[in-house]
């Protein structure tokens, strides 16, 4: 079996469903349930003995022991994160607590556990790291997309926590030998997306007749992968990737956040029009930027798709296209995550467009 960090939060409650969709290798699955973690994500899977749902730290090392211990994975697939840059802005203490320290405590307890393997299992056994390519930090206009030999540049607390953490990865390679391998993923769409992030939340407030924020002037530049190719690209690099290297993922889709957000608008006036008749876009609202933000990323994959021969199956196109109608398909799902914290959340960063 495996063992998968952070599997109710957006990305990682993806890669359980879709992992247990297409094999019968089960899954541990620890989550500390955040904010962002959401049992509900995960509600087909209840009555599934696949699925072993853990509430927990991956900052408690005697926790993940004594689930190493139990269950005996062939690997840790690492989601587990603090994943917002906004709220790390506000407070960036709890990205130091898990992204850094969590996942020391995690390669700690993963390096202890390999050590006592014998040798087929201690060749077999990965960690994979799931990171993001906010660690290479901002490009200008034309500046060729980042390459997995970029220098590391972080510019917000979030990315800054998530750099901290790759480094450790590596480190623990190439000193103690431990089998990692780390992805660095762009921005993600898709089912279970938290609505604090750019297109779930345009979904939602248009939907909510509330304004739509665009930060600054609206043109920083966002790379898009459908979630459910980032999530058979982690299962090709778990598969076949070379132990110590990095691989970037993404797909080619560099959009400016206002057109992505003017792409939903007109999604919605053709899927779910407003009462008025009026066109979504009128709700568009210019807001304060984010302070050091990022203006622009952009992912080359070149090396997953050359060395391990992985392509995303979505377009940006057809990949939005799914991603506002799950939203408008799961309007409960909605409902439950925009209560309470997130609504005190919400409040407290946005003011009058929450
Ligand atoms: P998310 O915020 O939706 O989910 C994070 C999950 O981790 C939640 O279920 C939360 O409960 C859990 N968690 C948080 N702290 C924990 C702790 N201390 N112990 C155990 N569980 C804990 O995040 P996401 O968007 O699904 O991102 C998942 C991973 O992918 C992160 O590492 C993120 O950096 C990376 N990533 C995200 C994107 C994206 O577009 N969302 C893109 C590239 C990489
Ligand atoms: O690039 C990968 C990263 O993508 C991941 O590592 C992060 O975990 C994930 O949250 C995401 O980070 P971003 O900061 O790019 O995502 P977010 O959805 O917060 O914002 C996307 C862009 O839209 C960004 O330029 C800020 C802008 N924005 C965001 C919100 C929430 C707005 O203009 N208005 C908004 O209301």
């Amino acid at each position: 079996m495996i063992l998968v960090t952070g599997g109710a939060g957006f990305i990682g409650s993806n890669f359980v469903l879709d992992w247990l969709a297409a094999a019968d290798e089960p899954v541990v699955n620890l989550d500390a349930l955040t904010y962002a973690g959401n049992l509900e994500n995960l509600a087909s899977l209840r009555d599934d003995p696949r699925h072993v749902f853990v509430r927990g730290d991956i900052g408690d090392g005697s926790l993940v022991a004594q689930l190493l211990h139990r269950y005996q994975p062939r690997a840790i697939v690492h989601f587990a994160a603090e994943s917002h840059v906004d709220r790390s802005i506000h407070g960036p203490e709890d990205f130091i607590q898990t992204n850094i320290v969590g996942s020391f405590r995690l390669l700690e307890a993963a390096r202890a556990y390999w050590r006592r393997l014998d040798d087929a299992g201690k060749a077999a056994f990965r960690f994979l790291h799931v990171s993001t390519d906010e660690v290479y930090g901002s490009l200008g206009k034309d500046d060729p997309a980042f390459a997995e030999t970029n220098r590391y540049e972080p510019n917000s607390p979030y990315s800054a926590s998530k750099a901290a953490s790759d480094h450790l990865v590596r480190a623990y390679h190439h000193t103690y030998g431990l089998p990692v391998l780390t992805t660095n993923c762009s921005n993600n769409d898709g089912p279970y997306h938290c609505p604090d992030k750019l297109i779930p939340r345009i979904i939602h407030n248009a939907r909510a007749e509330k304004l739509l924020p665009s930060y600054g002037d609206g043109q920083q530049i966002r790379d898009w992968l459908y979630v459910a190719d980032h999530c058979s690209a982690i299962r090709r690099v778990l598969a076949a990737g070379r132990p110590g290297e990095t691989y970037n993922i993404g797909g080619w889709n560099e959009k400016a956040n206002l057109d992505v957000v003017h792409t939903l608008c007109a999604m919605l006036d053709e899927l779910s029009p407003r009462a008025d008749g009026r066109p979504y876009r009128e709700q568009i609202s210019f807001v304060a930027d984010r302070p050091g933000h990022d203006r622009r990323y952009a992912i080359d994959a070149g090396k997953i798709e050359r060395e391990l021969g992985w392509k995303p199956a979505e377009t940006f196109a057809s990949g939005i296209r799914k991603t506002v109608r799950w939203y408008l398909d799961h309007q409960d799902w909605v409902a439950n995550v925009t209560s309470g914290a997130y609504r005190e959340w919400v409040g407290k960063q946005y003011g009058a467009c929450s």
